[in-house]
């Protein structure tokens, strides 16, 4: 392939990208969204393998590699579940740093290249130094939220005492090197200088995600995808690759935006959600120990639940993480169908960090055919909850705490929930009394107009659909 049909191939790919990701803003033009990334991609790794820069002695290792790395995501996306989706798009977050990290040592000891001016090399060197630098915090980082997430690691953030100190002097010992990286003189040097940056960077990324806590890591979750964006906009630059370049630019910014949505929805600024820590362990008893909210726990049977469905005219229902766990999307689906053919109107209500990934319960609803005009956002339908009669809330807790509202000294406060007690009745859908990911008590179980309809979601909505149907 000549040099100028591979540009050609990389703007069409750049082009198809930018499509993609104008299409995933909208779950009905999503699936395009995809069709167009992926085939971006196969026209980026096709021009890239049969461009100019390859020898044909080269060809062996990348097949190998292809092979080898293909055969790997193709398991991995087969055995994943849905609820483990956030994990995986951890790990492979490291990955990306990774690569950044072994793209940025493999270039300083390649002598191969002859810059015509010392401010080239300069400027070469300084793109490994920063590659590998946002590589290490996004590999140490990710590899922690990969541990976090799968609960491999508490979810208590580690706040160790004068952290902030910490990070400031990581950041000079790491401008230091940066300098003595740039004026050593030969490999051995500058390599010296590298290895402490990385060791360093490896241990702010552990420290900056250990110290996330609860209900705070959706917004590092994504923070990371953005970082893994640079790093990939440094390794295209390390390897003058300008596809590579726009891609990782692309992923970073729409990270960082995503992040920025993330901090608003839950009414956090990101410099404190990065600098601090919040939240405590998830899954964790309700109230040991603590004050226990007033009021008293009234549970509800299935037909119970049916029978207010069914008296019902306005029904609202929120899913949550265990909606997800329970694989009870086709369930609530049937039940929608029943109820709207009764004449019941019956709208979903999404929270922004609901369940463990962005569009979480989006994705799962669109899978089980949910319409999409049905679906609203937590501000659309937030305001009518006074005139709902029925909520039900489906394996969600953190997302419908009252607390984030009326306990400014909750881990939570101020991050916007659903107000579905302001229902005339809330149904809440658990297993238990067990509280949510931000390990956070939950006063509206004990509303009067609250009722719990405890048992695994799937199976307590297959009661409900049966009582809904005789
Ligand atoms: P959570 O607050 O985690 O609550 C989920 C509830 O589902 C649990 O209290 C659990 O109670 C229940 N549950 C679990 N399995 C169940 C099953 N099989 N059947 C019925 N119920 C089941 O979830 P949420 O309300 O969706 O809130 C999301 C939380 O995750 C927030 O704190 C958010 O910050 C955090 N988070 C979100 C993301 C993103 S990007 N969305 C990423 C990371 C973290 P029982 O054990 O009693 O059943």
């Amino acid at each position: 392939m000549t040099s100028s049909l591979a540009t050609v191939s990389y703007i069409g790919a750049t082009i198809l990208f930018i499509l993609s990701l104008g299409g995933l803003s909208n779950p009905e033009t999503a699936r395009r969204g995809n069709v167009f990334g992926i085939i971006g991609m196969a026209i980026a790794v096709l021009a890239t393998v049969f461009g100019p820069r390859v020898t044909p002695g080269g060809y062996a290792w990348i097949i190998g590699a292809l092979a080898v790395g293909g055969t790997i995501g193709l398991i991995a996306a087969k055995k994943v579940q849905m609820t483990q989706m956030p994990e995986l798009v951890a790990l492979m977050h490291s990955l990306v740093g990774l690569a950044a990290c072994l793209v940025g040592f493999a270039s300083y000891v390649d002598t191969s290249t002859v810059f015509p001016t010392e401010a080239e090399k300069s400027i070469h060197e300084m793109e490994i130094y920063i590659g590998i630098l946002i590589g290490a915090v996004t590999f140490s980082g990710s590899v922690i939220a990969f541990g976090k997430l799968s609960g491999k690691i508490g979810g208590k953030p580690l706040l160790l005492p004068g952290r902030h100190w910490l990070n400031l002097v990581g950041l000079l010992i790491v401008i230091w090197f940066g300098r003595e990286f740039l004026n050593a003189h030969g490999i051995q040097a500058g390599m010296t200088a590298l290895v402490v940056m990385t060791v360093v960077a490896l241990l702010f990324g552990v420290h900056m995600v250990m110290a996330i806590g609860g209900a705070d890591m959706p917004v590092v979750v994504s923070m990371l995808n953005s970082y893994s964006g640079w790093a990939a906009a440094a390794t295209g630059f390390m390897l003058s690759n300008d596809l590579l370049i726009v891609v990782g630019a692309l992923v970073g910014s729409s990270g960082a935006i995503l992040s920025y949505i993330m901090c608003r929805a839950m009414n956090r600024n990101f410099i404190s959600v990065i600098a601090g820590g919040f939240g405590t362990g998830g899954g964790t008893p309700a109230a040991a120990g603590g004050v226990q909210p007033a009021g008293e726990v009234v549970p509800i049977s299935a037909v119970e639940t049916a029978e207010l469905l069914r008296d019902a005219k306005n029904v609202v229902i929120v899913p949550g993480y265990g909606m997800a766990v329970a694989q009870a999307q086709h369930t609530v689906f049937e039940i929608t169908k029943l109820l709207r053919d009764k004449g019941v109107n019956v709208r979903f209500g999404i929270h922004p960090v609901a369940g463990r990934m962005p569009g979480h319960m989006n994705v799962l609803l669109a899978e089980a055919k949910v319409p999409y005009d049905i679906v609203l956002e937590m501000d659309e339908i937030n305001e009518d909850f006074p005139d709902t009669d029925v909520s039900m809330v489906i394996g969600a807790n953190d997302i419908v705490n009252p607390s984030a509202q009326d306990d400014p000294a909750s881990p939570i406060a101020g991050m916007p929930v659903l107000e579905v007690w302001r229902a005339r009745t809330s149904i809440v859908m658990k297993r238990s009394m067990a509280s949510g990911y931000a390990g956070v008590d939950n006063p509206l179980f004990y509303k009067d107009n609250n009722r719990m309809l405890f048992g695994d979601a799937k199976k307590m909505l297959d009661e409900v659909l049966v009582a809904l149907r005789s």
